[in-house]
Order: C-alpha cells, then sequence, then structure tokens
C-alpha cells in the first residue's frame, strides 16, 4: 500500500515520470522542469533510495534557480503511483531494468495510452514485455549523449536519440525528445543491431576518456599547470570534432605519424609517461594506415615508424 505522496498540494502533477535518480534521471528531470514550472505539472520521481530522490530534487531545483520554491519535481513514495502516469522513464541501469519492469508492472496502466519508455541503448524494446502485458505501451528511448549525475538543463539540446516501439511510443518518444532539444536518429530496422549501435558509442566515448587521462598527464606535466592543460587539451578536442563533423576520418588524421615525421614520433614514445606510451603505440598502426590510405605518407617512412615499434626499440 502505498504512503501520501511527498509533494505539496498546490503542486499539480504533470504526464511525465521517471524511476531512478541516476545519471539519466536527473537528466530528464532536468530537461522537463522549466515545463513543469510554465505549469505543466512536476516530473514525478519514484528512487527506491529516498536520499538519492532527494537529491535530485534539490539538484534540479537548483537548475532552475527555485531551491525550494515551486516543486519542478514531486517525489514519489511508491512505484504504483506511475500507474496513471501518461509516459514514464525507466532509468536504471541496463541489468536493473528487467527488475524494475517487473516492479512496475505489479500495477496495472490505470487507463490506455500509459507509455513506458527504457533508455537503453543495447535493449531491445521486449526487456519490458511484463509492462506489456500489464496494459502499458513500451518502447526504447535511448539519447546518444554521456551523461553524469548533474541536473543540467540543457543535457539534450542537440542530441539525437534512438526510438523503438510501436507507433503510440514513437510518437510520444519524439515528443518527448524535440521537446529536450533533441532529434530523432534513422530507425534501427533489426533489434539485433541495437547492440552495434550501442558498442559504437562506446568504443568512441569510453575511448576518448581513456586517451584523455595520459594526455593531460603529459601536458599537465609539460606545462605545470593542469588546469591550463585541460582547458587547452579540451579545444584541441572541439577542433577535432570540428573536422570529423565535415570531412571522412583519413581527412581529418593529423599529426606526426600521418606525414611520415619518424624522428618525432620516436621522441614521443621516448617521452611520453608509460600509459600513454603504451596507448600510442597501440594506436600507431591504425593511424599509419589512415595515412597511406590519405597518401600522405610514404612506404619508406612508414616502415621506419614501424620499426620503432618493434621489440629492439622498446628494449
Ligand atoms: N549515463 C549515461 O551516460 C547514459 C546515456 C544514455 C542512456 N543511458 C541509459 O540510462 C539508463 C540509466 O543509466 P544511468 O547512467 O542513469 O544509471 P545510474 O546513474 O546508475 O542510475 C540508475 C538508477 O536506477 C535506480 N534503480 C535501479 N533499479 C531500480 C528499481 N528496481 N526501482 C527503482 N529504481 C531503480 C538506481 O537506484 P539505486 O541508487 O537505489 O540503486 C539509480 O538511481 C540505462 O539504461 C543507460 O543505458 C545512460
Amino acid at each position: 500500500m502505498s504512503q501520501p505522496s511527498n509533494m505539496p498540494q498546490f503542486v499539480s502533477r504533470g504526464p511525465l515520470g521517471i524511476v531512478g535518480a541516476g545519471a539519466l534521471a536527473h537528466a530528464v528531470a532536468a530537461g522537463w522542469a522549466q515545463r513543469a514550472v510554465g505549469g505543466e505539472g512536476c516530473v514525478q520521481v519514484y528512487a527506491r533510495t529516498p536520499g538519492a530522490g532527494q537529491a535530485l530534487h534539490d539538484s534540479v531545483q537548483a537548475s532552475i534557480g527555485e531551491p525550494t520554491g515551486i516543486g519542478a519535481v514531486c517525489l514519489l513514495n511508491s512505484i504504483d503511483e506511475l500507474a496513471s502516469v501518461r509516459t514514464t522513464v525507466l532509468a536504471a541501469k541496463d541489468k536493473d531494468l528487467p527488475g524494475a519492469a517487473a516492479e512496475l508492472a505489479r500495477y496495472p496502466a490505470s487507463l490506455p495510452g500509459r507509455i513506458v519508455l527504457h533508455a537503453s541503448g543495447a535493449l531491445p524494446v521486449s526487456v519490458l514485455a511484463p509492462l506489456e502485458a500489464a496494459g502499458y505501451q513500451i518502447g526504447r528511448w535511448h539519447p546518444l549523449v554521456s551523461l553524469r549525475v548533474k541536473a543540467d538543463v540543457r543535457a539534450f539540446r542537440g542530441v539525437g536519440f534512438s526510438l523503438g516501439g510501436n507507433e503510440a511510443a514513437l510518437k510520444r518518444g519524439t515528443q518527448l525528445a524535440e521537446y529536450m532539444g533533441g532529434w530523432v536518429l534513422p530507425a534501427i530496422a533489426e533489434p539485433s543491431k541495437y547492440v552495434q549501435y550501442h558498442a559504437a558509442a562506446s568504443l568512441l566515448a569510453g575511448g576518448l576518456s581513456v586517451l584523455f587521462e595520459p594526455a593531460l598527464a603529459a601536458m599537465a606535466q609539460a606545462l605545470g599547470d593542469r588546469d591550463a592543460a585541460r582547458k587547452g587539451l579540451i579545444q584541441l578536442l572541439r577542433s577535432v570534432a570540428t573536422h570529423l563533423g565535415s570531412v571522412e576520418p583519413r581527412e581529418a588524421l593529423t599529426g606526426p605519424s600521418s606525414r611520415g615525421d619518424v624522428d618525432v614520433v620516436r621522441s614521443h614514445l621516448e617521452e611520453l609517461p608509460d600509459g600513454g606510451a603504451k596507448l600510442y603505440r597501440a594506436l600507431l598502426p591504425a593511424m599509419l594506415d589512415m595515412a597511406q590510405d590519405r597518401q600522405t605518407l610514404s612506404a619508406e617512412d612508414r616502415a621506419h615508424i614501424e620499426a620503432l615499434l618493434s621489440n629492439d626499440f622498446k628494449d
């Protein structure tokens, strides 16, 4: 049996619900916040850990300059209250989605047209099958973005969303994505391709963070100022992203390996701290392939650089 909701009497409940209080939940709640204070009613959040729900509430309220004022976020005491909410986003980790879906499915949809969306990039819509059996329409709503636990009202601006589900779920998912400032990616026809889609995203987002760490360490050592090093590297990253937005990756490749500057590559491998040198070595063959494809690297220079990777050099 649910307890009375933890929301002031004068705040109206909006048509959007969220299960969870992590990274995605923060972004969705913050994205809704202005609509909520604009009169469409609070986003209704069920967090199974009360402290996490309160933290989300406070940071979303603060993000819109209403730390203690009228509620953009209404915390629910029980998941059953979402049975009457028009659209609910299940913002649980992929491995927790079946459990969260089963929990909500214990409370059948109170009216037709109640839609539940999950936000996993890798999982099919069918992970929500118990909810379909309980009268909900089900769908997938995956934002192609990297989120941290932060109430950022702009988190979804310009972000592509990959959607799945029946016509009603696609329509609702599109409305929500566009309201948040996002756009809809081309549909993935085969659910078996969801994993490929998600692997591509994870390779890029995870790989960049892995590369950034030793690059930042080396740059900070060289400059003697970690903040300046970070700022400089971020601008470099932006310039690469700008090139990648308009030309093929091999055309965007720059640096001494792409030009055949063998001595500079050798000194890089000597001077980079261990972690950075290891990654540099791992990536060099792919850089050489690209540069040769583009015809900016001669076979002779390539052979010299490859020799740097030989065991003799490592010793
Ligand atoms: N983070 C990203 O960059 C990102 C980007 C795009 C899509 N997504 C997708 O968004 C979804 C959520 O990811 P996340 O990064 O937000 O995860 P997260 O930060 O780990 O948050 C997960 C939240 O779900 C809650 N939860 C789990 N099982 C629950 C249940 N049965 N009932 C109620 N709450 C439950 C957790 O509560 P407890 O704290 O109590 O465990 C936690 O608040 C995933 O499907 C992910 O693939 C994430």
